[in-house]
């Protein structure tokens, strides 16, 4: 299930709001510009369909999307634990973070936790295979896939040269350790 958990930034063992609720997950993230979606393909594409087969699984709501933010590309990654230097990985995405364009995901299979830190709140959002998040360029987040992760993901993007990230230096990662519930066959 999807998840959102808020906290504020100095009390992790305190949960202020907790919620499975896809509906009230995305307008409590929609005034933090944060855009968060349901998408359904008639057919959920294979784990290990060709990445031209994913796109086109998808391709009424990357349109969609497309068109409405300007992004230009879209392609598919995938990791598991057996992907080369996953450990190293984990630990990039583990601190926080910021980018110069939004970051947008969708989870075709498998999970994996954005964690935005807005003001003095933590949104922790537990993405599941079916949800689409976007992370606004400048909003400081982190991102976990658990140490068992087995994620096929659709990236949209409008800087091809790559995931660039400013790390902010604040240690708050640490703080909030993020549970990933554990799915794999
Ligand atoms: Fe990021």
């Amino acid at each position: 299930m999807s998840r959102l958990t808020i906290y504020r930034d100095n009390a992790p063992e305190t949960a202020l709001l907790d919620t499975e609720n896809p509906r009230e997950i995305a307008e409590t993230l929609r005034p933090l510009n944060v855009r968060f979606e349901r998408w359904q393909a008639p057919v959920t594409p294979a784990k290990d369909a060709p990445p031209e087969q994913i796109l086109e699984a998808y391709r009424p709501y990357l349109d969609g999307l497309m068109g409405e933010t300007g992004a230009g590309s879209a392609d598919v990654v995938r990791f598991d634990r057996n992907t080369p230097q996953i450990a190293a990985m984990r630990e990039k995405y583990l601190s926080e973070h910021t980018h110069s364009e939004d970051e947008v995901r969708f989870f075709v299979h498998g999970q994996g936790a954005f964690v935005l830190h807005v003001g003095d709140k933590v949104y922790s959002v537990l993405c599941v295979q079916g949800d689409l998040i976007s992370v606004p360029e400048g909003t400081p987040h982190w991102f976990d896939a658990g140490l068992n992760p087995d994620v096929v993901a659709l990236r949209v993007f409008t800087d091809t040269t790559g995931w660039i990230a400013e790390y902010t230096g604040d240690e708050i990662a640490r703080r909030f350790p993020v549970t990933i519930p554990d799915i794999a066959a």
